[in-house]
């Protein structure tokens, strides 16, 4: 009985400081969102090139995205980027590069 009790707050305490612990792979747009780390750093933190995304508001990533959607440049690399995503993996871009520390 005293060892369940023992097992059951080392487990509790574990599942605490994992809680703690901010895991940027745990956000379901990261996957989507390292198809762009290539260009616009890690985690959108910027390569010195490439503008970078971290930190940038939803809204303002979701708006340039969906309207380098619907302006069409051939050829352009953020039309093809833009034109590969659906809306809602759009959002889900924005959601986790808006989510990272500027
Ligand atoms: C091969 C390199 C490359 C990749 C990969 C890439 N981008 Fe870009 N991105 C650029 C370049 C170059 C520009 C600036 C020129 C332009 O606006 O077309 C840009 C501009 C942008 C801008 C506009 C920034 C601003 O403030 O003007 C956004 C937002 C953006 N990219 C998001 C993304 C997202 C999201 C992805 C992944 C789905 C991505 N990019 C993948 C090269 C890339």
């Amino acid at each position: 009985m005293k060892r369940t009790l023992i097992i059951t707050l080392a487990t509790l305490g574990a599942a605490t400081a994992a809680a703690q612990q901010p895991d940027p792979s745990a956000h379901s747009g990261r996957l989507l969102a390292s198809n762009c780390f290539q260009c616009h750093g890690t985690d959108g933190r910027g390569d010195g090139s490439f503008e970078r995304l971290a930190g940038k508001s939803a809204k303002d990533i979701y708006g340039d995205l969906r309207e380098m959607k619907a302006e069409n440049k051939r050829g352009e690399i953020m039309t093809i980027h833009a034109l590969g995503y659906s809306d809602a993996q759009l959002r889900a871009i924005a959601d986790y590069f808006s989510k990272q520390p500027r």
